[in-house]
């Protein structure tokens, strides 16, 4: 079957999690002049993520810097209560968990009404089937590769095998949806996400815990499937 991501080069997105938020600006400004395409911006509530990251105020204040688009991963309850304070904080893309929608077409067609990009996370034990139903109304799939929460979390292996699964369910369906994984992605695995047909890496401590974050980006940004999706 043809995959309709042939000619797409993937884009990197680096996490602002592992940024050093004394130095926000500075951070902000090597991405910027980097070859990342998006920010990646992890917001968590302490509810249903065990720990509690940044919200609007620092959304709205990366938004002034920020030459790229926002990326922005909910790991919140209730997210539909906020869609609004997110698309004017700056957000570009938004993304819900599937976990915590029980009305998640509903969501999605709200975030899309508000002119941003709709994305759904996945955690690790939820099955990428479940959004055979609604996978043409959604922009992006993050599938998380770690438990979502922290950074610094090593690569769950099994997520290869959903990454193949969901890139036969969207060519199936001729869903535009892009492929998005989150959590412990680095060089060391970069390659063969993009090879099984991952289409956005978020990188949050590969980039910034390394000696040279803009040689990283650009060391992610440059890998090359050498087997892209075959017919
Ligand atoms: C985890 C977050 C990730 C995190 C990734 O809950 O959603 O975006 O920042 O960090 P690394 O790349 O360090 O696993
Ligand atoms: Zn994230």
């Amino acid at each position: 079957m043809p995959s309709n991501k042939k000619n797409m080069a993937h884009l990197i997105a680096p996490s602002i999690l592992a940024a050093d938020f004394a130095n926000l600006q500075r951070d902000i400004t090597m991405v910027n002049q980097s070859q990342a395409d998006w920010f990646h911006l992890d917001v968590m509530d302490g509810r249903f993520v065990p720990n509690i990251s940044f919200g609007m105020p620092v959304i709205e204040a990366i938004k002034k810097h920020a030459q790229k688009p926002l990326d922005v991963h909910l790991m919140i309850v209730e997210p539909e209560k906020y869609l609004t304070d997110f698309k004017q904080a700056g957000a570009d893309v938004l993304t819900v968990h599937y976990e915590v929608c029980a009305h998640l077409h509903r969501t999605l067609q709200a975030i899309r009404a508000l002119g941003m990009k709709a994305g759904v996370a996945l955690n690790p034990h939820t099955p990428v089937g479940l959004l055979a139903d609604v996978i043409t109304d959604i922009d992006l799939v993050c599938l998380m590769s770690v438990n979502p929460g922290f950074g610094g979390q090593k690569f769950i292996a099994h997520t290869l095998h959903k990454v193949t699964q969901l890139r036969h369910l969207i060519d199936k369906t001729k869903s535009k949806a892009l492929i998005e994984i989150d959590g412990g992605v680095g060089l060391n695995n970069a390659q063969t996400l993009i090879e099984a047909g991952a289409d956005v890496l978020v990188a949050g401590s590969s980039v910034f815990a390394s000696a040279n974050p803009t040689q990283t980006i650009e060391q992610l940004k440059q890998l090359k499937p050498v087997a892209l999706y075959q017919d």
